[in-house]
C-alpha cells in the first residue's frame, strides 16, 4: 500500500497528493507520469509526477476529478492509503539549452509544467509561461510557477482574474512579436494542445504537447493509447507521453477518447448512487 503523506484541495475540484513511494522518487523526471489504482477492484489511471523528493521518498500528483477514479481518490484524506502507485512511466521531457522557451499550462496541467519548466530554466533557457483556468477559483500555484519563469502571462476564459480570453491569444502575440521562440511546451486540455499547436505551426515553433488518451497499463501492451503522429502509429505510454502538436491526428485522438463515454458515466452514475452524492 502506498500511504497519502499529504492531500491537500487546491481548489474545489483539483486535489495535490504526496504519495509514499521511494522507488518511483528515485527516477522521477519532468513529463513522467505513474499509474495508479485505488484498491484492488479499481480501475487504473495516469496521472503525471508535478514533483518528487529522493530524500523524503516521496511523489506528489495533482488531480482533477472528471469521473469515477478521479472522484473516489478526491474522498481519500491524508493518512489513508492507496493499491498501486506504478512508475515513473513515459519518457522525459526533452530538456536542454533550447533558447526561449514557452511553457503554456490549462487548468491542473500547471502541476505537470512546473517541473519542467524548473528544469528548462536550470538549463539556462528563457522560460516564458503562460498559465490559463476558465475563471480565477480555477487558477492554482501562480507564484510557484512565476518563481521558475522569467515571464508569466495569466489568462481566465471569463476574465475574472489577470486578462480575460484564452492562451492561445498571448501565444500569437508571443510568436507575432519577433522575439524569437525556439519552443513552445503546451500541456493541458486536448483542445486546447490542439489550439497551441495550430497558432504556431504558420510560425514554425515547434510545438510539444502531452497527450492523455485513455490508458489502460501504461507499458505499450493494451493498445489503449494508441494515437497517430505524423502518420505513424505511436503508444502514448512507451512512445510519449509528449510528441510533436504539429504532426498529432488530433481528430483521432479525440473520437478514441470518446468511446467509452457511455461506460464511464453509467460507472459515475452507479457509484454516486452507492454513496448517495447526486452532485
Ligand atoms: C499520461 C497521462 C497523464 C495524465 N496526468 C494527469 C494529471 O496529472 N492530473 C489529472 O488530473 N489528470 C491526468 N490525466 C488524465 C486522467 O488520467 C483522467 O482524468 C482519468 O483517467 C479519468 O478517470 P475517471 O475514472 O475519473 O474518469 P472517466 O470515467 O475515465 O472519464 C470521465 C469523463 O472525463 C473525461 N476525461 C477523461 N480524461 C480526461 C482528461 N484528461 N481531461 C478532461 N476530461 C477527461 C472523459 O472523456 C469522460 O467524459 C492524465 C492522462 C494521461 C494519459
Ligand atoms: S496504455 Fe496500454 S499500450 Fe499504452
Amino acid at each position: 500500500m502506498y500511504k497519502i503523506l499529504l492531500k491537500q484541495d487546491l481548489v474545489p475540484n483539483i486535489h495535490l497528493f504526496k504519495i509514499e513511494a521511494p522507488a518511483v522518487a528515485k527516477k522521477a523526471q519532468p513529463g513522467q507520469f505513474v499509474v495508479i489504482r485505488i484498491d484492488e477492484k479499481g480501475e487504473r489511471i495516469p496521472l503525471t509526477v508535478a514533483d518528487w523528493d529522493k530524500a523524503e521518498g516521496s511523489v506528489t500528483v495533482v488531480c482533477m476529478e472528471v469521473g469515477t477514479t478521479t472522484r473516489r481518490l478526491a474522498t481519500l484524506s491524508t493518512g489513508d492509503s492507496i493499491a498501486d502507485f506504478v512508475g515513473p512511466l513515459g519518457i522525459p521531457t526533452h530538456i536542454e539549452k533550447f533558447g526561449t522557451v514557452c511553457c503554456v499550462a490549462g487548468g491542473f496541467a500547471v502541476a505537470v509544467v512546473m517541473p519542467i519548466a524548473r528544469a528548462l530554466r536550470e538549463k539556462g533557457n528563457k522560460v516564458i509561461s503562460i498559465l490559463g483556468a476558465r475563471n480565477k477559483d480555477l487558477l492554482f500555484w501562480e507564484d510557484e510557477l512565476r518563481s521558475v519563469s522569467d515571464q508569466l502571462i495569466i489568462t481566465t476564459d471569463d476574465g475574472s482574474y489577470a486578462r480575460k480570453g484564452l492562451v492561445t491569444e498571448p501565444l500569437k502575440e508571443l510568436v507575432e512579436s519577433g522575439e524569437k521562440v525556439d519552443r513552445v511546451i503546451a500541456i493541458g486540455p486536448s483542445i486546447m494542445m490542439k489550439f497551441c499547436a495550430k497558432t504556431t505551426e504558420p510560425f514554425g515553433v515547434k510545438t510539444i504537447v502531452s497527450l492523455n488518451p485513455i490508458m489502460v497499463d501504461g507499458t505499450g501492451m493494451c493498445g489503449c493509447c494508441r494515437v497517430s503522429v505524423g502518420g505513424a502509429t505511436r503508444f502514448t505510454c512507451v512512445d510519449g507521453p509528449d510528441f510533436d502538436g504539429h504532426q498529432v491526428d488530433w481528430d483521432l485522438l479525440f473520437a478514441r477518447q470518446r468511446t467509452y463515454l457511455e461506460e464511464e458515466k453509467r460507472s459515475l452514475e452507479q457509484w454516486q448512487h452507492q454513496c448517495g452524492d447526486y452532485s
